[in-house]
């Protein structure tokens, strides 16, 4: 095979057409192995903050070995399966013993997706079906589905052409420490916009309490968080938080939702939960969402062929077991210190010149590293990679200029007018 494969030397449908794409052979540790020999040192856990054990431990690969011996897969419709039972346990008891259920699914759109239709299906049980809307903090991503993409919040260069297709939530600006540090300027444009649809319309405020790639680290201040509380509260939404990321230990706690004066009803997790050997995510709820489904029309239906089999679910255990095991969840937090101790941005740039460092992914570890104390790296984080370099690429491919000039400038106005994200354009093409 090819050491570098581009689109017109394949069958897959690339994602980028002018990119030529490394051929990985195999994976050890924090490296990665091409065909053609080359070592890579991955400093992004997978290129979508996915990978967080590393590659080939080989706990997580027994057990998915042994797994898959006795049954890799029954549709959970009729039946259900030990993994599933024993993984669903233990995150209600281990990492959120405020939630009450969870609803597997094979990635963070679906359980994100199930989270729209849960909070809904909620409203819809207590007797208040015109309860539809969601509102998120635009400069968001929580994944390519159109219910899920529609919430991402005026990034046209992810939406178009579909924008006829997505759902017409509504969005308030975040609370970027530049623009608008102690989140009054959130909240004043939440309330506003709660009078303006009506907040008997609202189902749900949707967020990441840690954002990942769209807007790197960026958590809003107390004072936000207090004010989405009360209002919640005063108003009957529901608050869903996208831990897809976050979740799993990332930021030094299970779910960064834990470091927060509020309480989310509904929680999404995904990527470190199958750490990359198997497509695994969950959207878990608070007894009281529970509850109205089982006092209602006890249904809760629609779901996808892979929910909650056997063999996502017993990695799912493995990764749980090598996470308690290597204490990587402390190791977080003791090491996010040291990190932020650091002089990160200008340790960003020797590496950067020292090593080509270009993907953003990368950038992503320093941003949370430098901006949000004792919830920074990830389980995992390596140093840095050399993946596809600026200067390997065609010009019409790089991270920063993939899109046509016109669109690229568009879209950054579009939502540099609502944050102050460090590199608006980077972030909206990589969004995973
Ligand atoms: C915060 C967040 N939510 C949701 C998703 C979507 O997850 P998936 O690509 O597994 O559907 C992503 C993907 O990167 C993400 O970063």
């Amino acid at each position: 095979m090819t050491a570098t494969i581009r689109a017109e030397q394949t069958a897959v449908f690339p994602r980028f057409l002018d990119l030529a794409y490394p051929s990985i052979e195999r994976g050890e540790g924090v490296w990665l192995f091409t065909t053609d020999g080359r070592r890579i040192l991955d400093a992004c856990s997978g290129g979508a903050m996915t990978s967080c054990l590393g590659y080939g431990v080989v706990e997580v690969i027994n057990a998915a070995a042994a797994q898959a011996n006795e049954i890799a897969y029954y549709y959970n419709h009729h039946f259900t399966n030990r993994p599933q039972e024993e993984l669903a346990e233990r995150l209600v008891t281990e990492v959120a013993p405020e939630m009450a259920r969870v609803k597997f699914t094979s990635g963070g759109s679906e359980a994100n997706e199930a989270a729209i239709r849960l909070a809904r299906a909620y409203h819809v049980e207590r007797g208040q079906p015109q309860r539809w809307r969601v509102i998120s903090p635009a400069q968001a991503y929580h994944g390519s589905t159109f219910g899920t993409l529609a919430l991402s919040g005026r990034r046209r260069s992810l939406q178009q052409p579909y924008e006829k297709y997505l759902p017409d939530y509504v969005h308030i600006p975040p609370a970027t420490p530049r623009l608008d540090p102690t989140g009054d300027r959130a909240l004043a444009e939440l309330d506003s916009l709660l009078e303006n649809v009506g907040p008997d319309s609202i189902s749900a405020f949707f967020c990441e309490p840690v954002s990942a790639a769209a807007l790197p680290a960026y958590s809003p201040p107390t004072q936000f968080w207090e004010g989405l509380k009360e209002r919640a509260r005063r108003y009957g939404f529901l608050i869903c938080f996208d831990e897809i990321v976050s979740g799993m230990g990332r930021v030094g706690r299970w779910l960064a939702a834990h470091e927060l004066p509020l309480d989310p009803d509904i929680v999404t997790i995904g990527k470190g939960l199958g750490a990359g050997y198997a497509p695994l995510a969950a959207v878990l709820c608070r007894q009281h969402v529970f509850d109205a489904i089982a006092g209602g029309s006890r249904e809760f239906d629609l779901g996808h062929t892979w929910d909650g089999a056997p063999l996502p679910c017993a990695v799912g255990l493995a990764v749980l077991d090598v996470i308690h095991e290597r204490r990587l969840v402390e190791r977080v937090r003791e090491r996010g210190w040291s990190i932020h101790g650091m002089d990160v941005p200008s340790c960003r740039m020797s590496w950067m010149r020292r090593h080509r460092w270009r993907t953003s992914r990368s950038a992503w570890t320093c941003w949370s590293a430098r901006r949000i104390p004792r919830r920074t790296a990830t389980p995992g984080t390596k140093s840095c990679s050399r993946l596809p370099t600026r200067a390997a690429m065609p010009s019409s491919a790089r991270w920063s200029s993939g899109l046509p000039r016109r669109s690229r400038a568009s879209s950054a106005r579009s939502f540099n007018s609502l944050g102050d994200n460090p590199s608006p354009r980077r972030a909206d093409r990589d969004h995973h």
